[in-house]
């Protein structure tokens, strides 16, 4: 089916009207409308290939705000130039469908052009907690993702915003972004969506070869192996990153980018877990990067 991007107006997918603008004038002009009629505006920002974790961020958002405004942008400054910019999956017409199911009332999918228009030359960058995890293998990776947030963030100006927290250090940086430059915008973070066989919902899982997909699991069965240590009363970091190392390198097809056993807010190494403690994987499977996560709480389950 080709949508029209323009402007969807009027149109009824499903009993439910969603609109569609792709220039950052005229959704800027809705979102301030939706502002002055006095509703409140939930924001889900994604680069779109939705799977069930984005329709889930799309349905939080559905019940803490009247309106829901999504983004679909596939944002090049994010990516190292060695990384999948050009060839990160892509379902626009796909997506537009699927959000409109959920209830999302606007979706904005501008093009680059409209993002970064000739002669941009501002970042936005965050320095304590990028310096850990992935901003240590994906230099200059959250200075995109938080220039490009930033960005959404004044087109729309929503009330809200939610994040995955797949993404744990995503939705930190995030949090400290809008503490730090005082947006007045709520930041909200969704538990991690799993497939029945608990690998971690992400639009790269489409790179993944059958046998590449099983290994995957490894990431969740290590996640696992740490709670269970844990709640037999192992608190050693280095004993429980190397039982973590271990399952995972047995699995084929795999090499570790990181394994951190962490404090959940400033990402900094710890070595015995005290309290709520975060650990927080990247491995390569074949090519795929993949990244999970959990909180380890030594005084049992949260
Ligand atoms: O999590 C993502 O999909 C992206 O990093 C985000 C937040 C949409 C910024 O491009």
């Amino acid at each position: 089916m080709q949508l029209e991007y323009h402007c969807l107006k009027g149109v009824d997918f499903k009993g439910h009207e969603m609109e569609v603008f792709r220039t950052v004038a005229e959704v800027q002009e809705k979102c301030e409308q939706i502002r002055f009629s006095g509703k409140s505006l939930a924001f889900v920002p994604t680069m779109g290939f939705f799977h069930q974790g984005h329709l889930e961020l799309m349905k939080a958002a559905r019940k803490i705000a009247d309106k829901v405004i999504i983004s679909i942008f596939v944002n090049p400054t994010q990516f190292g130039p060695t990384e999948d910019f050009e060839t990160y999956p892509r379902d626009t017409e796909g997506d537009l469908v699927k959000a409109r199911e959920v209830g999302v009332d606007i979706a904005f999918v501008p093009s680059v052009e409209e993002i970064y228009p000739e002669g941009f030359q501002t970042m936005v960058k965050v320095q304590g907690v990028t310096q850990h995890l992935c901003g240590l293998s994906r230099p200059g990776h959250f200075d995109g993702v938080t220039t490009v947030v930033a960005k959404l963030f004044n087109i729309t100006k929503p009330h809200v915003a939610v994040f995955g927290q797949k993404d744990y250090q995503q939705l930190t940086v995030i949090t400290r972004m809008v503490k730090d430059l005082n947006f007045d915008i709520k930041i909200v973070g969704v538990p991690t969506v799993r497939e029945p066989d608990g690998l971690a919902m992400s639009s790269r899982n489409s790179y993944l070869t059958p046998q590449q997909r099983k290994s995957a699991l490894c990431l969740k069965k290590s996640l696992d192996l740490a709670t269970e240590m844990v709640s037999r009363g192992k608190r050693k970091a280095d004993e429980i990153k190397r039982a973590v190392q271990e399952l995972i390198l047995n699995h084929p097809f795999t090499k570790i980018d990181y394994v951190s056993v962490c404090d959940p807010v400033t990402l900094e190494n710890v070595d015995v877990l005290r309290g709520n403690t975060l650990l927080a994987l990247a491995v390569r499977v074949g090519k795929t990067r993949l990244i999970d996560n959990c909180i380890l709480s030594p005084s049992g389950p949260e």
